[in-house]
């Protein structure tokens, strides 16, 4: 199927949940220091997902299925800077816009009620602003046939169509690779930092045309959930984490997560917690099928890390009890995985509209309250799955939350895995007719096998 092909059923289906005509901004670069100096252009997800090509401060109408393209052409002096680009009816044409024009003309086609949603960035929401002549806020506080676009575009990007599964499926390759390279690049030597574990893996995803899905996470601090510092030197006895995933020219991610040990041998007692985490990261790729509740993957992952930390004697108590009382979130404070798409975690824009089903909202506990993800499985969604052990010092250090567990936990016990600060198992899974499908599964999880990719370097 041509892209254009893809985009007009995208457009069609768009129609059937909504007969309000549609305004949506790609939105543009944000300047750095100065406005000639800009930080990388990436469109608003939106756009891309009935535009489909990365094209800056360009604008789409949609009524009715059919689709009119606005931007301007190129001017002279912006062919002298950036080289020569594609016509306005060149790229009316790749999308099949029926028709293609100026920006000035946009005017005449807002007539109320016109549906749109705000862009990232600032100076782009002032025009939206300005052209719809009222304001347009953040999707949480959306109203009217802003909502009513909001809620039909959740129901379309909840399920992926084929062409944006082939886009999924490149960036899951190629992040494959990056992994794969990152392993080998660690047995290079000493005097590493994570700096070089993240070039070696950036690079190819820069060798293939693409970008970071996200900020890279390549750190032996995998404690900090988000760590985005590279500067540590890599020691012989550290684990590394490595979340980092790929994003298509068109905007398509994937998202990774892969923990391997720098000597190229996990100690045992990395590895007993590396088996556990992977137990949970295997059993929730088992259950998940479609009407399988995302939260009942997420409590599975929970149980059977509290199962596993029971067994080595980290935690005290039955599995059930402890989960009850949250203490696995001690050292899984996270949800297990969140909607996968055209964003990293996809739909996060608009607030939990896209990751919790109606009716439903975060809750207050702590071992469920990071969850993103409230619904049941359906054919065509793709979800992370990503279970973690970590010793966050701001949660084992705080005197309040060590008071409430301290009979749940050995701390002695504990204090024999300090070799272990983060551990997190990613990969990304379609959620096909009957069951479910890895996309990532070319990438090793196994313990030994993770060690013969470090080897190989
Ligand atoms: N890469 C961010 C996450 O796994 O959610
Ligand atoms: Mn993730
Ligand atoms: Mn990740």
């Amino acid at each position: 199927m041509t892209l254009a092909a893809a985009l007009k059923t995208r457009r069609q289906n768009l129609a059937k949940h909504l007969d309000t005509p549609v305004i949506l901004w790609a939105g543009q670069a944000s300047p750095r220091n100065f406005p000639a100096n800009t930080y990388p252009f990436r469109p608003s997800s939106h756009f891309l997902y009935f535009a489909g090509l990365t094209l800056e401060n360009a604008v789409i109408h949609l009524a009715d299925g059919h689709l009119t393209l606005f931007m301007d052409e190129a001017t002279p002096a912006a062919a002298l800077w950036h080289g020569p680009s594609p016509t306005r009816s060149e790229l009316a044409h790749q999308i099949g816009a029926g028709k293609a024009l100026p920006l000035e003309d946009l005017k005449h086609f807002v007539r109320e009620p016109v549906a749109t949603l705000r862009v990232q960035d600032s100076a782009t929401a002032a025009q939206q602003e300005q052209l719809l002549n009222r304001s347009i806020p953040m999707a949480k506080q959306c109203q009217g046939q802003d909502l009513a676009l909001l809620q039909a575009i959740v129901q379309l990007r909840l399920g992926h169509d084929p062409q944006a599964l082939a886009e999924i499926r490149q960036a899951a390759r190629v992040s494959v690779n990056a992994h794969k390279t990152g392993m080998a690049a660690t047995a290079m030597g000493k005097g590493l930092t994570e700096a070089h574990i993240r070039a070696a893996m950036e690079q190819v995803i820069v060798a293939e045309g693409m970008n970071c899905a996200y900020n890279s996470i390549v750190t032996v601090h995998g404690e900090v959930l988000h760590n985005n510092h590279y500067h540590h030197l890599l020691g012989e006895n550290d684990l590394i984490l490595a979340d980092v995933g790929a994003e298509t020219e068109t905007g398509w991610a994937s998202d990774i997560t892969r923990t391997w040990p720098v000597s190229g041998t996990f100690s045992s007692t990395q590895r007993d917690l590396y088996e556990v985490v992977l137990a949970a990261h295997d059993a929730c790729i088992e259950a998940a099928k479609p009407g399988v509740e995302y939260k009942n993957l997420h409590l599975l992952a929970c149980h059977i890390l509290a199962e596993g930390l029971v067994d080595l004697g980290i935690l005290v108590g039955q599995p059930e009890d402890l989960v009850e009382q949250d203490a696995h979130a001690l050292f899984f404070p996270h949800g297990v995985g969140h909607l996968l798409g055209l964003d990293v975690h996809d739909m996060e824009d608009l607030g939990d509209l896209a990751g919790y089903a109606p009716g439903r909202s975060r809750s207050e506990r702590f071992g469920l309250g990071f969850l993103r993800l409230d619904r049941p499985l359906q054919p065509g969604m793709v979800v992370t799955i990503e279970p973690g052990f970590y010793q966050v010092p701001g949660i084992l250090a705080d005197r309040e939350t060590c008071d409430r567990y301290t009979s749940m936990v050995n701390w002695d016990r504990l204090a024999q895995f300090a070799d272990v600060r983060g551990i997190r198992i990613e990969d990304d899974v379609l959620i096909t007719d009957h069951g479910c499908e890895v996309l990532t599964a070319a990438l090793p999880t196994q313990a030994n096998e993770v060690e013969s990719a470090v080897a190989q370097g």
